[in-house]
């Protein structure tokens, strides 16, 4: 939240945002932070991972509370401790697990519109099939869908040709490796009728992609400025802002020439006096 409240007020050109996903924890609990409410200038939709029609309720219930008008669903994330516990693209070869926590979520007293994040499959891209047959029996706001299999998790290149295909019969958003205002285009003639994409990693990294007249290093500096900010007016510790700071860089370093070497030295800095000398050692390089 902090960092999409900077990026939306210097930036922009973003319809909409999702927070990173919510799980419940060993106690049973989300651990929501107190700020996640929604507010009238950041479109932000919360995302859940789960598996279970009554975390799913009560997720959206406190979501509705705090005044979202969508949630969304992980059906996507890789990782093999989630997909093992059929959660994230884990879940993808369980249709009959999703009707059922998608039945019991619309059976509910719920008004809140529920989104899908999604993958082609776990192991194998045909699972995606059973599973839009499973979506199209319920009022699924969006489907986003992101073109790689699980157990790829990050590796090899989205497979738009299956994208392309389901695109015949659903409406999905695109997301994958769009990294330059050049592959959104091409990408934007390659599926005219895409209603929008979905930008992560290209975006983190050269959070000027969808405004070109803006320079990087000056529009990084203001960022990191108003970030800053709202970390301290949410409250967060010292430590807890060093740490958020580090982790602001990780994807702009990729940006720099000796980035990685200088985000390795930031990484171990341990004051806010040592972390400044950091960045701007950082900076500098571009
Ligand atoms: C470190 C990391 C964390 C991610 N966390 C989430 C998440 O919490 N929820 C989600 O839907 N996708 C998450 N993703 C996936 C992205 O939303 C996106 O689908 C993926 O990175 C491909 O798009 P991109 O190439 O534009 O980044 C994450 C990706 C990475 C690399």
């Amino acid at each position: 939240m902090p960092y999409f409240l900077a990026f939306e007020s210097l930036i922009g050109g973003v319809s909409k945002y999702f927070t990173p996903f919510y799980r419940v924890n060993k106690e049973g609990g989300f651990g929501f932070e107190k700020q996640l409410f929604a507010r009238p200038q950041l479109n932000i939709t919360p995302q859940v991972l789960t598996n279970q029609g009554d975390e799913l309720l009560s997720f959206a219930r406190e979501m509705e509370a705090r005044g979202f008008d969508e949630i969304n669903l992980n059906v996507g994330c890789p990782f093999p401790m989630l997909t093992n516990r059929k959660l994230g693209s884990g879940l993808l070869p369980y249709p009959d697990m999703l009707r059922q926590m998608l039945t019991a979520y619309f059976n509910a007293d719920v008004r809140l519109k529920l989104s899908i994040k999604l993958r082609l499959g776990l192991v194998d891209t045909n699972e995606i099939y059973a599973v839009m047959e499973v979506l199209s029996d319920f009022r699924v706001e969006e489907i986003i869908l992101h073109p790689r299999i699980g157990v790829q998790q990050y590796k090899g290149e989205p497979n738009w040709e299956a994208f392309k295909d389901l695109s015949l019969r659903y409406s999905l958003v695109g997301n994958g490796d769009i990294n330059s205002m050049d592959i959104l285009d091409d990408i934007k003639l390659r599926f005219p009728d895409t209603p929008a994409w979905m930008l992560g990693r290209g975006l983190l990294t050269n959070p000027c992609l969808l405004r070109p007249e803006l320079e990087w290093r000056d529009t990084m500096i203001k960022l990191h400025d108003l970030f800053l900010n709202n970390l301290k007016e949410f409250g967060l510790s010292d430590h807890q802002i060093l740490n958020q700071l580090k982790c602001f860089w990780e994807y702009p370093a990729q940006y720099l020439e000796k980035g990685q070497r200088e985000l390795r030295k930031m990484k171990k800095v341990g004051s806010m006096e040592a972390y400044e000398v950091s960045k701007i050692r950082l900076i500098a390089d571009s």
